[in-house]
């Protein structure tokens, strides 16, 4: 089929890279010249494992051509259908801001004004219950002076596509979630991942668009509670002098709660789970239902940072010390620092007075614009040699891996918020929860 998809974030760029290796020919949209560019020269412009393999191989020069990339939106009018990927940023209260998706809807709509024959138009950004339905819908159908059902239809595709493992997740699906108002928007994207469904048998949910959309966030409430309700339950065990690892592994092994989602530590970070769970929190109240559950899943997270700083002041006071935190990204594989959880551990360092350097393999450009001012290590041992202690905050290979290196620290105390360390002797060790 020829799909156009438009924005080129890691979501955007994945999929289309992804169609593109089902057999479709794809058009990825973006404002960004520069990301355009980039994919046209068969280059990735987001980190993302398996990702620049795609992009070479049906981008660049050589390659099959059934991916391209362009600024220019009159390239919807050559497909069929087009996915929406763009950002559906927080705002201050913790709801979603949808003005990027509909100046988007809008353009979409003002190009689709040309088009004579059916198109579908597929949401694949995460949105609240209702707004394809009852803002995107009205805004295609306005700008494109069409007739919903009649001229144009409407699905909604959540994805599940985890950062790092982006392209293995869409490959290898545990399910594809096809929300659609109408009959024909449900057969075009039937269509679309029918070569998907073929080669893995993943489960296809078919349900309206409103049902989509809390799919996803029900999705995310669910991990992001789980890894909160582990954290809760290593908090306990913490006091206990119990190993919450060793709870986890049993408890993990009752096939209702299962093994996976269970490592307790410093908590969830990355661009999804917080402001997911607070939109759906936000958008919830607005119905008139205060959610419990879910708002102390997000104070939890909240406090294990805390936690963790708690745990240091114990050991070493840190004003004028030298202090490593090792890893800035929100988690391993990913150079993305959006609501990392070395963002508030940094922060309770400054405020302590410390003097902070820090490591990461990938992340450190980004989390430069967080804070400037603090010092960068290229390697681990340079973070490490001569701090008075250090603080474990991202589970990459680099870090996990240390040993003798912390030999060279002017005192050798490891606060672990991953459990990324081996205790042994010449270390003073503290576990955020064992
Ligand atoms: C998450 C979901 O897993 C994807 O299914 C979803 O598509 C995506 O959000 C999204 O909405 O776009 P992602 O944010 O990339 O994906 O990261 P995860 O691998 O799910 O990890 C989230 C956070 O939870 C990380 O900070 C990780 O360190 C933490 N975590 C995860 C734990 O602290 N403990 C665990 O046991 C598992």
């Amino acid at each position: 089929m020829d799909i156009s998809v438009i924005g080129s974030g890691y979501v955007g760029t994945t999929i289309a890279a992804c169609f593109a290796d089902l057999g479709h020919d794809v058009v990825n949209v973006d404002i960004d010249e520069e990301i355009v560019a980039t994919i046209n020269s068969g280059a990735t412009p987001v980190h993302e494992e398996d990702l620049p393999g795609l992009i070479a191989k049906h981008a660049s020069d050589t390659g099959t051509g059934g991916l391209r990339a362009t600024t220019d939106y009159e390239a919807v009018l050559d497909t069929e259908v087009t996915f929406l990927c763009l950002p559906t940023p927080q705002n201050v209260d913790g709801s979603i801001d949808l003005s990027i998706m509909e100046a988007g809807a809008e353009q979409l709509g003002d190009t689709l004004a040309e088009k004579t024959d059916w198109h579908t138009v597929v949401v694949k950004s995460t949105v609240v219950p209702g707004s394809t339905e009852d803002v995107i819908t009205p805004i295609l159908a306005e700008a494109s002076n069409q007739t919903p059902g009649k001229d144009f239809g409407v699905g909604m595709n959540p994805e599940f596509l985890r950062e790092g493992t982006a392209v293995a997740d869409f490959l290898d699906p545990d399910k594809v979630v096809l929300g659609a108002d109408d009959d024909r928007a449900l057969a075009d994207m039937q269509d679309v991942f029918a070569p998907l469904i073929e080669q893995t048998d993943a489960p296809v949910v078919e349900t309206d668009t409103r049902t989509a959309e809390m799919i996803k966030y029900a999705n995310n409430s669910f991990l992001a509670s789980k890894v909160s309700l582990i954290n809760d339950i290593g908090n306990i065990c913490k006091e206990y002098g119990i190993d919450a690892y060793e709870v986890a592994g049993a408890i993990g092994l009752d096939d209702r709660i299962s093994e996976r989602f269970l490592r307790s530590g410093l908590g969830w970070g990355g661009s999804c789970f917080g402001k997911d769970t607070n939109a759906i929190i936000n958008a919830a109240t607005e119905q008139g239902y205060e959610p419990a559950m879910l708002a102390a899943a997000v104070e939890v997270n909240d406090r294990q940072p805390q936690r963790l700083l708690a745990f240091m002041d114990q050991h070493v006071d840190v004003t004028n010390k030298r202090v490593a935190v090792l890893g800035l990204a929100f988690k391993p594989g990913t150079d993305d620092v959006r609501n990392s959880r070395a963002i508030p551990v940094i922060e309770g360092l400054q405020d302590r007075g410390a003097d902070v350097v820090a490591y990461d393999p990938v992340a450190v450009e980004n989390m430069r614009e967080h804070f400037p001012d603090i010092e960068y290590a290229d390697t681990p041992e340079d973070a490490l040699d001569g701090a008075a202690t250090a603080l474990v905050v991202t589970d990459w290979p680099e870090i996990t891996d240390l040993d003798e290196e912390f030999d060279a620290m002017q005192t050798p105390v490891v606060v672990d918020g991953r459990r990324a360390i081996d205790r042994r002797d010449g270390i003073v060790y503290e576990g955020l929860t064992w």
